[in-house]
C-alpha cells in the first residue's frame, strides 16, 4: 500500500511515492509550469513514472496547494498565485489525465504542512494544535481533539487573512491588513526593506549581504544578518514576531490550543523569531496571568512535512 503526495509550490513541484507510514521511498522534484494544464500533466506524468517503476500499489494522489480548497476536497476555489484556479475541479483534471486509476485529493498546503506536523513532527502526542506556516504567505492548519478542521466550506485555518489592521496594506486576496501583510517571508522582507531606507547608517551589513543594491534584499539574507547580530535584522524579526504572536492570540481567543508549531523557512532562527512571538503571545493573550498558555515550538518535521502531511490525509 502506498501513496503519492505531490506538494505544488510557486518555484516547484515535488512529489514522492509513501509507504503505509508515510515514509518516502522515491521523489520527483520539477519546476513549477506557469500554466495549470502544464501543471496537471507533470503530475500525470509523474504518476505514470512511479506506477512504471514498480509502484503499482499507489492508492491515492494527494495534492497539497496553496489556496482555498472547496470541502469536496477537489476543488480549487480561489488561490492568489494562479489565477485560473477559480471554482477548477483540479482533482477532476488531473483524475482525467490518469483515467481515474485512483482518487485525487485536493488539500490546502498548510493543511498538509500542519497536518504531517500533528502526525508526525513537532504537533505529535498533542490534543487541539494551532500550526503556522510563515512562507511567502502565512498559511494555517487546525487540528481539534486530533481531527483536521476544515471548517464549513473547507476555508478554515485561513489564519493568514485574519483582519489584524483596520485599513491597513493591501492583501493578495483583495482585503486589507491582513495578518501575513505583517508576519510572513514577504512581510520580513517589507520590514528589513523599510528600516534600510529609514536607518542608512545602520544598513551596512544588509546592503553588503544584498550586493548594494536593496531590491534585491530576500528572506535568507535577513535571517543571516539577524543572526549575526545586526540590528536592522533583529528588528525585521521582532516585527514579524510581534505580529505572529498577535495573531496567535486572536486565534487563541477563538480556539484555546495547547500548542502553536512554526513552520516555514524562516523559522530556521529559532528564538529570534520565537521569543518575540512568545512574548507578544503572552502580551495580547486574554486573561494572561490566569490560565495554561499554549506551547510555541518550531516545526521539526522540516521541507517534507506538506508531502508526508498530503500523503496521510489522501486516505483519510
Ligand atoms: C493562502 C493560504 C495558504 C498560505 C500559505 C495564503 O496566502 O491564502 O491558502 O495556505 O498562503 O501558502
Ligand atoms: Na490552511
Ligand atoms: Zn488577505
Amino acid at each position: 500500500m502506498s501513496t503519492l503526495a505531490v506538494d505544488i509550490g510557486g518555484t516547484k513541484i515535488a512529489a514522492a511515492v509513501c509507504d503505509a507510514n508515510d515514509s518516502i521511498i522515491q521523489r520527483w522534484r520539477v519546476p513549477t509550469p506557469m500554466n495549470a494544464d502544464a501543471i496537471n500533466e507533470n503530475i500525470a506524468k509523474i504518476y505514470h513514472e512511479a506506477v512504471a517503476s514498480g509502484h503499482t500499489d499507489i492508492q491515492a494522489i494527494g495534492v497539497s496547494a496553496a489556496g482555498n480548497v472547496g470541502a469536496d476536497r477537489k476543488t480549487m476555489t480561489f488561490a492568489a498565485n494562479i489565477p485560473s484556479w477559480l471554482n477548477y475541479d483540479l482533482s477532476e483534471h488531473i483524475g482525467a489525465l490518469i483515467g481515474h486509476a485512483v482518487p485525487v485529493v485536493i488539500e490546502n498546503d498548510a493543511n498538509c504542512a500542519g497536518w504531517g506536523e500533528y502526525v508526525h513532527g513537532a504537533g505529535k502526542g498533542s490534543r487541539n494544535m494551532v500550526a503556522l506556516t510563515v512562507g511567502t504567505g502565512l498559511g494555517g492548519a487546525i487540528v481539534i481533539n486530533g481531527e483536521l478542521y476544515r471548517g464549513s466550506f473547507g476555508m478554515a485555518a485561513e489564519l493568514g487573512h485574519l483582519p489584524m489592521v483596520p485599513d491597513g496594506d493591501t492583501c493578495g486576496c483583495g482585503l486589507r491588513g491582513c495578518a501575513e501583510r505583517y508576519t510572513s517571508g514577504s512581510a520580513l522582507e517589507h520590514f528589513a526593506k523599510s528600516a534600510v531606507r529609514r536607518r542608512p547608517q545602520d544598513a551596512k551589513r544588509l546592503m553588503e549581504l544584498c550586493g548594494g543594491d536593496i531590491t534585491k534584499l530576500e528572506g535568507p539574507m535577513v535571517s543571516q544578518a539577524a543572526q549575526e547580530g545586526d540590528v536592522l535584522g533583529l528588528y525585521a524579526f521582532n516585527k514579524i514576531g510581534e505580529w505572529l504572536g498577535r495573531t496567535m492570540a486572536a486565534t487563541a481567543a477563538v480556539l484555546d490550543p495547547d500548542i502553536f508549531v512554526i513552520g516555514g523557512g524562516v523559522v530556521a532562527v529559532g528564538d529570534i523569531l520565537l521569543e518575540p512571538a512568545r512574548y507578544n503571545y503572552a502580551r495580547f493573550l486574554e486573561g494572561s496571568a490566569y490560565r495554561g498558555h499554549a506551547k510555541i515550538v518550531a516545526a521539526t518535521a522540516g521541507q517534507d512535512a506538506g508531502l508526508i502531511g498530503a500523503a496521510n490525509l489522501a486516505l483519510r
